[in-house]
């Protein structure tokens, strides 16, 4: 018999790698939203892979309802939140997930959400569209709609940016935000990881660095007038941006998230903006995504941008994703190599 695979999600123009398999039978979620899950623990009874999304839990729930033929859970994305990995290690359920084709997409919008934070792009953009631009109070004036700047200038010559999580993504921004002038670089490392001093000197060799330095989250706090939450999220991270942390940070600073909502205490966060402690927020995750309603207090603070996790979502990203997860599905249940395969590394 051919193995069942269940598609929690359509997958545009990736499809036909899936269709024109015939060698398995594919279930697939036939509605453009997130898939129930009555209807996944359903269908997943007897199958051999499902292909799931960042909503979909893969818990020991979806285990039981699958059976022991369940040989491999790819997921469509870089992050693992969603899935309870030591339960898939303890059942040899073979993880893939898909690094590496989003690092680019990701640190553009890492970028994008430092300046508009910065630069008051929330509140002067939807000044615009609400049509109040020519209200005398808003036209130009010297000092309305100011912000820090990102880049360097001769009268403010340094500039530190900061990663709280040290990946492919953090570095890619890194290497983006050069030409800003950013001079100095600070991070934190996950507890189990071990110091790379060589990567780092060739790092802020390449870059031209005053410095760049790995640190505790007290000093990042403290020092980053850019900083970027790029953990993988999950428990070890749960909150690492709480009341105490944010209360070090720079009155000027700015603090962008594009990794997972959990890692940003959201109610710390909404009182740091209202009480000035930091200047702004760039959010492209939120703890409680996507219920989070017009009236949640981020989404009401002028100077919290926020965007709808779109971080990886160019058309070439999503087509390189989308491949990416099929054929580490197809690794799983044939047996073979799978592209990026989760504690393989
Ligand atoms: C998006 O958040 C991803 O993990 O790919
Ligand atoms: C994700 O791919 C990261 O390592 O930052």
């Amino acid at each position: 018999v051919r193995p069942k695979v269940v598609i929690c999600r359509h997958l545009g123009p990736a499809m036909p790698l899936l269709e024109d398999r015939k060698d398995i039978e594919v279930v697939l979620w036939p509605e453009d939203r997130s898939c129930e899950r009555s209807w996944l623990l359903e269908q997943i009874k007897g199958a051999a892979g499902v292909l799931v999304f960042l909503s979909d839990r893969v818990n020991e729930e979806l285990l039981e309802a699958a059976g022991p033929n369940l040989r491999v859970v790819s997921t469509m994305s870089v992050g693992y939140e969603h899935i309870d990995l030591p339960l898939m290690a303890q059942r040899k359920i073979r993880v893939g997930y898909t690094p590496d084709v989003l690092t680019e997409a990701v640190a553009d919008i890492c970028v994008m959400l430092a300046l508009m934070a910065g630069r008051n792009d929330g509140a002067a953009y939807s000044l615009v569209k609400n049509g109040d631009w020519a209200k005398p109070k808003y036209a130009w004036s010297p000092f309305t709609f100011c912000g820090p700047q990102l880049s360097v200038t001769p009268s403010s010559p340094t500039r530190t940016v900061g990663f709280l999580g040290f990946g492919r993504i953090a570095q890619a921004t890194l290497a983006r935000l050069i030409p800003f002038g950013i001079t100095h670089c600070l991070y934190t490392g996950s507890p189990s990881s071990r110091p790379d001093t060589a990567r780092d000197a060739a790092l802020q060799a390449t870059h031209k660095l005053k410095a760049l330095e790995r640190v505790e989250a007290d000093r990042l706090a403290r020092e980053s007038d850019i900083l970027f939450v790029l953990t993988p999220g999950g428990a070890e991270t749960y909150h690492l941006v709480d009341a105490a942390f944010l209360r070090k940070m720079k009155p000027m600073s700015v603090l962008v998230n594009t990794s997972r909502g959990s890692v940003v205490d959201s109610d710390a966060l909404a009182t740091a903006l209202r009480e000035k402690w930091i200047w702004g927020a760039g959010l492209d995750v939120v703890e409680g995504e996507p219920l989070i309603s017009e009236d949640h207090p981020l989404v009401k603070e002028p100077q919290c941008v926020i965007v709808p996790h779109i971080g990886s979502a160019t058309f070439q990203t999503r087509l390189d994703m989308a491949t990416r997860a099929i054929k580490n599905l197809y690794g799983g249940l044939f047996g073979e190599e799978m592209p990026a395969e989760l504690g393989k590394q």
